[in-house]
């Protein structure tokens, strides 16, 4: 258990990544590393169906910790600074679906933290953006990067260059949301999806990677890798389950054992 960053499962497969800093949940080198250590555990781990992750009830995160950046010597920040990419980098890995519940600011780092799920649930009160270039830098996790493929490059550039704040509407309206809830309902609601993808087949996992590394390849070797992970659920109980429960009663009804 990390001092800043906690996972916590319930008994449906649920694990929630908190992260806990206040007064902004501020990503200081200490909360990259937990963040890191707390993927770990949560890709080894097979009885964690989905993931959420959450900053609490007023703020997802306002970025890196701008005051250690500004302490930083370049040559130490050089060596480091790869691993919060390498953070976030084992997040958008995991193998579970993942869902980040954003309440307040999701703001640089933080908005690139939410990039890292398969889902972004924001908070009627939500605010996202990138405003790296106001302090003299660009995005460093991410933010040039996922954001341009979730939102399309002129969005992203909008949003890279500017370094403007959008709303939850504003965002659900460009595709960097995927649905706003009440400020005190967005993590329940985050909770109870999660739940749903949890008692999902191990298919969901291929699926997952079928999506995510395909879209890096060009379309002959994403589909060669369709192919693999489509064959490969052949080997799984939950296909045998899937099929033999359609079989003797329609569709929807299966009870899958993610294995
Ligand atoms: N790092 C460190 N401290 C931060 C912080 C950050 N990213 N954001 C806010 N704080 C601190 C403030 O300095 C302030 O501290 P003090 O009480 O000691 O003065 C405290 O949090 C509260 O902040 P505000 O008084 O500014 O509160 P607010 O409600 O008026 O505004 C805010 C909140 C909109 C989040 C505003 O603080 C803000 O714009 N923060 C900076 C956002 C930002 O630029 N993020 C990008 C960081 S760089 C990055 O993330 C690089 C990357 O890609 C990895």
């Amino acid at each position: 258990m990390g001092e800043f960053v906690t996972v916590t499962t319930d008994d449906e497969g649920v694990a929630t990544l908190r992260l806990d800093r206040a007064p902004v949940n501020a990503l200081n080198s200490q909360v990259w590393v937990e963040f890191r250590d707390a993927a770990r555990r949560v890709s080894g781990d097979d009885s964690i169906g989905a993931v959420v992750l959450w900053g609490g009830p007023k703020v997802f995160a306002a970025g890196a910790d701008i005051k250690e950046m500004q302490t930083k010597p370049f040559q130490e920040f050089f060596a480091r600074a790869g691993v919060l990419q390498e953070a976030f980098n084992e997040l958008a890995r995991l193998p579970q679906i993942t869902i980040a519940a954003v309440n307040g600011y999701a703001l640089g780092g933080g908005c690139e933290l939410s990039l890292t799920a398969d889902f972004r649930y924001a908070a009627d009160n939500a605010r996202f953006g990138q405003p790296e270039i106001l302090l003299g830098v660009i995005p460093g996790a991410g933010g040039t990067q996922r954001l341009a493929r979730l939102v399309g490059i002129q969005r992203a550039k909008e949003m890279v260059y500017a370094g403007g704040m959008y709303s939850a509407e504003e965002s659900l309206a460009m595709g960097l949301v995927d649905k706003v809830f009440p400020a005190g309902e967005v993590y329940d609601k985050a909770v109870e999806a999660a739940r749903r993808y949890a008692k999902g087949p191990y298919a969901l996992r291929m699926a997952k990677k079928a999506v995510n590394e395909g879209i890096e390849m060009g379309l002959d070797e994403a589909l060669r890798l369709e192919t693999t992970l489509f064959t490969a659920c052949f080997a799984t109980e939950d296909r045998q389950i899937g099929m033999d429960s359609f079989l003797a009663e329609g569709p929807g009804k299966a009870q899958f054992v993610r294995r």
